[in-house]
């Protein structure tokens, strides 16, 4: 089986003890796993591999990509379903790490955490300045969740302890389990952007959410609201966050993903109403390390028993036959 990329070395270790691994130091350019995915029953990568159909072609023996990561748009589900491969991933394991992290976002830029850091190393903290990093407070702000799964909803909890308002928006509209809770309100898409302070979006990538985000969303939103992408990057049209930004018709943008990751757009690394992060939303020790085991599990079991409760293509497989 072949790793594309350093990964939690639990996977190494886990897999090694049953299988032949060859685990790569460095990540591995489509190219290179092309010339080296012939022979091996399993790969092994993350978001940031290109598992396209030239990949899997070449695959000849493959029977699974396993992906270190919850989404999956990195895969060509089709293309492997075709070749009765199964593409699996790690579902229920980092929803509280990614929901922590959507906090960690907010309260960074609202209370201008670089800023006062760098301020503070820099050697120019000489007195109290009470009227400088005047940030807001999340308490009675309205935090709207467009994509309402399993992150979004650990997001709930958190936002009333800060005592925020809640809206979501989500693809099967509004959810019985929330139809009572008075904190918590469905709205469309449309209304939820006019009302929000904070716009969460957790949607996973598809061609209906490809730049969901746009000119004319960011004109709907208030010239007050902060928005912050945990999901993918292309959800939001970069160019159009870039000139809302320039253009007041958002107040700032917490990013942790990227339209062109891992290339960023220059302007949004020099605006100070921006928080970037490298695409780490998972990333805690006790996330990454049940992570790990999930995705050595995975491997397992599609090459002992041919299936896999974590496996996102089976049904495109079971359509063809
Ligand atoms: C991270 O982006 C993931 O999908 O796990």
């Amino acid at each position: 089986m072949l790793v594309t990329q350093p990964l939690h070395q639990d996977v190494i270790d886990l897999l090694s003890a049953q299988f032949d691994v060859q685990a790569s130091n460095k990540k591995l350019s489509t190219d290179e796993i092309i010339n080296q995915v012939k022979d091996v029953d399993a790969l092994i990568g993350s978001v940031n591999d290109d598992f396209n159909a030239d990949v899997i072609a070449a695959g000849e023996n493959l029977k699974v990509i396993a992906n270190f990561a919850v989404g999956y748009n990195n895969i060509d589900i089709d293309a492997a379903a075709k070749r009765n491969i199964l593409v699996t991933n790690t579902p229920n394991i980092l929803e509280n790490s990614v929901a922590e992290f959507v906090f960690a976002h907010m309260l960074a830029l609202s209370r201008k955490l670089v800023e006062a850091d760098q301020y503070v190393r820099a050697g120019k903290f000489s007195e109290v300045l009470l009227g400088s990093f005047l940030g807001i407070e999340l308490k009675g702000k309205t935090l709207g969740i467009v994509g309402f799964g399993s992150i979004g909803q650990t997001l709930v909890p958190i936002a009333k302890g800060f005592g925020m308002n809640i809206l979501y928006t989500n693809r099967k509209g509004e959810l019985p389990e929330f139809a009572d809770d008075p904190s918590v309100s469905y709205q469309n898409l449309d209304d939820l952007l006019a009302t929000s302070d904070f716009v969460v979006l957790l949607t996973t990538l598809n061609e209906e959410t490809r730049h969901l985000i746009a000119r004319e969303e960011f004109k709907k939103m208030k010239d007050t609201t902060i928005l912050v992408n945990m999901a993918r990057g292309p959800v939001v049209k970069e160019e159009d966050l870039v000139s809302a930004l320039e253009n007041g018709l958002i107040a700032g943008a917490c990013l942790d993903v990227y339209e062109f990751e891992p290339k960023v757009t220059d302007k949004l690394k020099e605006m100070n109403n921006t928080f970037l992060t490298p695409h780490i939303g998972s990333a805690t020790v006790e996330t990454r390390k049940k992570m790990a085991a999930c995705v050595a599990q995975n491997v397992i079991d599609v090459l002992k028993t041919g299936e896999c409760k974590n496996a996102v293509n089976k049904h495109l497989i079971q359509d063809q036959k």
